[in-house]
């Protein structure tokens, strides 16, 4: 991956979902670049032990935050809470995500895990953004990385898990409509698919590759100089079909 025109200056980051997994390895590895991470999780105590004990191991500006993303008035009470302070945000990674119907069958839907994964992976994200827009457009180079899935792809979409498929195809036209929208106002908002990572989501299901890995591409979108690209899928910091 060719990270070689990243920008220097740092700025505030805000990652969802980051108690665990790929979300708390992002935060790790924004702050290891300089970032101000806001570290957010929809349990506040999980979200504060995740913050100490990565200020504690690297001694990075990490602060913690509360967010549902299936909860709006979580969404708008840290909206409220960021307009304070930090006051703009440079970098949002919508990370949050639940896999509530892997190996159902689409011709056996089950329609309440289907409404559960489209509120998480696809009403949280947008809403969130939507949220804090304004805080972004404070900031002279706003990034947006929406942590999709391979299993959202539509060219390439097989079967079963209708409901996570379907939240993350709706994330990536998320990505393409805001990224048409804000295009003129110099964001760049990307999908990311992390691959296969060995998760609480992914490792039950054998996945292998370590979160180190996964975070990276997802941190190089965040942290695009001003002439990369927007309104892309990428994995691994290449291209994948939408
Ligand atoms: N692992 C993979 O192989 C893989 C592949 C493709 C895409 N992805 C995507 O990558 C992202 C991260 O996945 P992961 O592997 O790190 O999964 P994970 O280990 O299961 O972690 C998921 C994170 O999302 C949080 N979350 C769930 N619902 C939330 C809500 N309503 N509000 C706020 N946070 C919420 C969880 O918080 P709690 O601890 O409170 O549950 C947890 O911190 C997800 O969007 C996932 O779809 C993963």
């Amino acid at each position: 991956m060719d990270v070689s025109g990243r920008r220097s200056e740092v700025g505030v980051a805000l990652v969802t979902g980051a108690n665990r997994g790929i979300g708390r390895e992002v935060v790790r590895q924004l702050a290891e670049r300089g970032y101000e991470v806001l570290l957010s999780a929809r349990d506040g105590e999980k979200a504060s032990a995740a913050a100490s004990a990565l200020v504690q191991s690297t001694g990075a500006a990490v602060r913690a935050m509360t967010i549902d993303v299936a909860d709006p008035a979580t969404i708008a009470a840290a909206a409220a809470q960021m307009r304070e302070d930090p006051g703009k945000l440079d970098v949002l990674v919508n990370n949050a995500g639940i896999g509530s119907d892997f190996g159902v069958p689409g011709t056996a839907p089950d329609f309440d895990a289907i409404g559960r994964a489209l509120e998480t992976n696809f009403y949280g994200a947008y809403r969130l953004t939507i949220a804090v827009l304004g805080l972004l457009r404070a900031s002279e180079h706003p990034r947006i990385v929406n942590v999709s899935s391979g299993m959202g792809g539509v060219a390439e979409m097989g079967g079963w898990s209708t409901g996570y498929r379907v939240s993350k195809a709706a994330l990536n036209a998320m990505t393409r409509i805001l990224a048409t929208e804000l295009k003129g106002e110099g964001f760049l908002v990307n999908s990311a698919c992390p691959g296969f990572v060995n998760t609480d989501m992914g490792g039950p299901m054998g996945a292998t590759k370590p979160v180190q890995e996964g975070a990276a591409g997802i941190v190089w979108l965040a942290t695009l100089p001003d002439d990369g690209p927007t309104g892309g899928f990428f994995r691994d910091g290449r291209p994948v079909a939408f």
